[in-house]
């Protein structure tokens, strides 16, 4: 899982927590950090940063991606954007080839961060990671469903995370090699 808010009280690492909590037994889910990774120049390539080449293996080695986002400005926030470019390279050996994908895009406003969501979609689309087209999932008036520990506190959307997660489990198990 990426989560797509650097910031320590984000609702969509709640909403990530939440997604783990809920999620079938078969799934083995973790958050990979994106926070420390450098920006990405083609330049540093030939000699890349050990973050990168840390974050290019672990999601390597992960069978799906789920990625759970705020959207900034009507897009994919710019820390998940360079975290894309840096699993995209170098050129011909991209991290995220072929791995089954979701998003899940979150926001107080209404609607749910909808234009992150299929930003993100687009880069996907291009990176070769079939993501899985429904239920959509755009979690709107997101700081009003958790608690001031992070708990989720809302029965609907407890029971739509778990859909979610239930019908992600089956996906990749559809669009696995
Ligand atoms: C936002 N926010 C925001 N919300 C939204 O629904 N659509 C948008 O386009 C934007 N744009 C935007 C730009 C920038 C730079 C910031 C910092 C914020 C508000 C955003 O949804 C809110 O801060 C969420 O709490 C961010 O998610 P996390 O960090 O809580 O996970």
């Amino acid at each position: 899982m990426i989560v797509g808010s650097l910031r320590k009280g984000s609702i969509n690492r709640e909403v990530a927590n939440a997604l783990i909590a809920l999620a079938p037994a078969a799934l083995r889910l973790g958050i990979v950090e994106i926070g420390q990774l450098p920006i990405y120049n083609q330049d540093e390539d030939v000699s890349p940063p050990a973050a990168w080449t840390s974050f290019r293996e672990r999601i390597k080695s992960a069978d799906a991606v789920l990625f759970v986002t705020p959207e900034h400005n009507r897009s994919v926030p710019a820390a998940l954007k360079n975290a894309i470019d840096v699993g995209s390279r170098p050129y011909g050996a991209s991290a995220w080839n072929g791995k089954p994908g979701a998003v899940v895009s979150a926001s107080p406003g209404a609607i749910g961060g909808f234009g992150a969501n299929h930003h993100l979609r687009q880069s996907l689309v291009f990176l070769n990671v079939p993501a899985m087209p429904q239920p959509e999932a755009y979690i709107g008036g997101a700081d009003k469903l958790f608690d001031a520990d992070g708990k989720l506190v809302n029965d609907d959307t407890r029971k739509f995370l778990q859909g979610f997660m239930q019908t992600y489990a089956k996906w990749i198990i559809a669009n696995s090699n």
